[in-house]
This record gives C-alpha cells, sequence and structure tokens, in this order.
C-alpha cells in the first residue's frame, strides 16, 4: 500500500497541476459530480482538488477521514461547506485571482454578444438565412453599465467597459465610494442601478442575501431596454423572473454563463433569440486553468507539509 499522502482530482484541471503536486503523492482522479464515485474515492483521500461541479459539503467531508485539505481551482466556494470542513479541522484553499481576467472577459464578451445580437446572428447566417434588419443593435458607447458586485471581477468589468466609452455605476455596499471614484465608477443603491442601467453585469458571491437578489421585483424596476448578464452564480439572477420578463419584454437580452442547477442543457431561457448562454465557460481558458490549477497545487503542498499557506 502506498505510504505516499493521497490527492484525489476530482475534476478535470490543467496538466499543470499535477506537475505542480510534484512525484510526492499519490495522486489519484475520480469524477466528483458523481456522487456514488466521491464519496467512496474521498475516503482515502489526504487532500481534494475540485472546481464547481463537485459538492464537497458535511457529508463528503464526513466520509473522508484523513481528509486535510479541500482545494478549489478557482474563485468560488458555494460548492464546498466551509464551515462543516472547519469543523472537521480540514483546511479550504482557493485561487482567488487566478481567473479573474479570464472572467471579465468573458463578461465583457456577453455584454458585447447582446447589444449586436452576435448568437442569433451567427445561428440564422449558418442557417442560410442573411437578416441584417432583424439583428440591428445598440450601441454601448455613452451607455450606462450597471455593475453588481464591484469586487475583483465586476473592477476588471468596469475598467474594460469604460474603454467602450460606457459610463459606469455600481452597486456594492461593502466598497468604499472613495475608492470607486478612483476607478471613475459612481457607488449607487441597487434600486438606484436599476432604474438607470442600459446594461446590467452581474458579479456577486452566491451566499443567502444575494441568491435571487435580480428576481421578479428587481426585474420590474429595469429599463424595458436592459441587457443583463451573469457569469457570477447561478440564481442569484432568478432564472423564471428573467423568463417572464424576456417574454413580456421588461428586459431585452440577457447573456448568462452560469445556471441554478449545473449541468444545465434545457432551460426556458434557451428558448430567447435574444439571450446568449454559455455552460459556465468563465474560467475556462488554458491561462486561468493553469494558474487556478499550480497556484492550488502549491497549497495542497504547503497544507500537507504543515506550512503556513499563505493569503494567494
Ligand atoms: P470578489 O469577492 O472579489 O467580489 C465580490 C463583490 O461582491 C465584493 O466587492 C463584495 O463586496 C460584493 N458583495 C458581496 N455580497 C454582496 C451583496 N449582498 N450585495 C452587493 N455586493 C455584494 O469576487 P470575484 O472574484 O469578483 O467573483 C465574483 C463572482 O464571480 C463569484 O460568484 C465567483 O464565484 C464568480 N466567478 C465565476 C466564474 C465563472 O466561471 N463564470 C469565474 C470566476 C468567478
Ligand atoms: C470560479 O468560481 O472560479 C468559477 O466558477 C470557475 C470554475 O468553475 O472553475
Amino acid at each position: 500500500m502506498s505510504q505516499k499522502p493521497v490527492v484525489l482530482i476530482a475534476e478535470e484541471l490543467s496538466p499543470a497541476t499535477v506537475d505542480a503536486l510534484g512525484p510526492d503523492f499519490d495522486i489519484r482522479h475520480c469524477n466528483g459530480a458523481d456522487r456514488g464515485e466521491l464519496l467512496s474515492a474521498i475516503k482515502d483521500a489526504d487532500a481534494i482538488l475540485v472546481r464547481s461541479a463537485t459538492k464537497v459539503d458535511a457529508e463528503a467531508i464526513a466520509a473522508a477521514p484523513k481528509l486535510r485539505v479541500v482545494a478549489r481551482a478557482g474563485v468560488g466556494l458555494d460548492n464546498v461547506d466551509v464551515s462543516a470542513a472547519t469543523k472537521a479541522g480540514v483546511m479550504v484553499v482557493n485561487a482567488p485571482t487566478s481567473n479573474i481576467v479570464t472572467a471579465a472577459e468573458l463578461a465583457c464578451g456577453l455584454l458585447i454578444a447582446t447589444a449586436r445580437n452576435i448568437a442569433p446572428a451567427n445561428s440564422a447566417l449558418k442557417n442560410g438565412e442573411w437578416k441584417r434588419n432583424k439583428y440591428t443593435g445598440v450601441e454601448l458607447a455613452e451607455k450606462t453599465l450597471g455593475v453588481v458586485g464591484l469586487g475583483r471581477i465586476g473592477a476588471l468589468v468596469a475598467q474594460r467597459m469604460s474603454a467602450f466609452g460606457m459610463k459606469i455605476v455600481a452597486y456594492d455596499p461593502y466598497i468604499q465610494p472613495a475608492r470607486a471614484a478612483q476607478m471613475g465608477v459612481k457607488i449607487l443603491s441597487l434600486d438606484e442601478l436599476l432604474e438607470v442601467s442600459d446594461f446590467i453585469t452581474v458579479h456577486l458571491p452566491k451566499t443567502p442575501e444575494t441568491l435571487g437578489l435580480i428576481g421578479d421585483e428587481a426585474l420590474h424596476k429595469v429599463k424595458p431596454s436592459v441587457r443583463i448578464v451573469n457569469a457570477a452564480r447561478g440564481g442569484i439572477v432568478d432564472e423564471e423572473a428573467l423568463a417572464s420578463a424576456l417574454k413580456e419584454g421588461r428586459v431585452a437580452g440577457a447573456g448568462l454563463d452560469v445556471y441554478a442547477k449545473e449541468p444545465c442543457t434545457d432551460s426556458p431561457l434557451f428558448q430567447f433569440d435574444n439571450v446568449v448562454a454559455t455552460p459556465h465557460l468563465g474560467a475556462s481558458t488554458d491561462e486561468a486553468q493553469e494558474k487556478a490549477g499550480i497556484a492550488v497545487a502549491k497549497s495542497v503542498r504547503l497544507a500537507l507539509a504543515g506550512e503556513l499557506v499563505p493569503d494567494a
């Protein structure tokens, strides 16, 4: 039997992750999205590496008597029960800056796609339809972009979309208005943001407070010309409420990367021509995956050696 600590890789990570872990571990793989496979494989694990599809909840932690570290190769920790881990003496690490540029770039892409009908025009043309009038869009310049959550990714989106000539406002009660002003961003209340924005982009963590924040009530306060992007977490924009708003013409379009339940291959939202949807690709670039993999591999090495893991 192997004496090396077992590191369980439960999702597809960059090959750089295994290189950065080095030769000191018994590296095993499993499909973390398959509950039975996860609960069986985690029994022997000293560390587990995941992205967002593996639920490292209290049950999984209880099934892992040797577990010392849960490493999330990305930003959001909503698929890890941090308090159950802490109670069990298991360290939780992530790679909070690894994919922020990549995620911001996708959000910008979705904003541009919703403004210019890129996805439906592409599908129509490939189906032999040359419809220039049908896919007339709107300009970004001089429009107001409402950033909900002006953290790492929200700030990068604000900076990038300013270059398109957009006016940027934000809702984030935890950000000092002076810091926002330095970025050229005006802080508003959520209601004010909903009322003035031509585009809204959501960059919040998924918490009990943010779940459904952009729901039916909020979607009755927006301009009917608004385009909404959610590349943060599914459920922050309520999918049912968004579908009703799109159906009733109270929202002009949406760009979605994340869904309340993932994988999501069937949603009422997919029937709308003015919804552009990607399958949780926010962090999916070679660069971001390599950075995330290397960062968590380093943290796992330190944690399993009993050394201090510095903040990333
Ligand atoms: P961050 O922590 O840097 O920023 C989040 C911001 O939200 C903070 O400024 C915080 O003050 C604010 N906030 C928290 N609670 C709030 C509330 N109730 N109301 C208003 N503002 C609130 O996080 P980040 O790195 O910018 O990531 C943002 C989101 O993007 C996270 O949900 C993360 O999981 C997600 N993400 C998704 C992908 C993807 O693949 N689509 C990739 C990376 C990150
Ligand atoms: C994140 O929070 O980092 C992303 O959702 C990316 C991922 O799932 O890998």
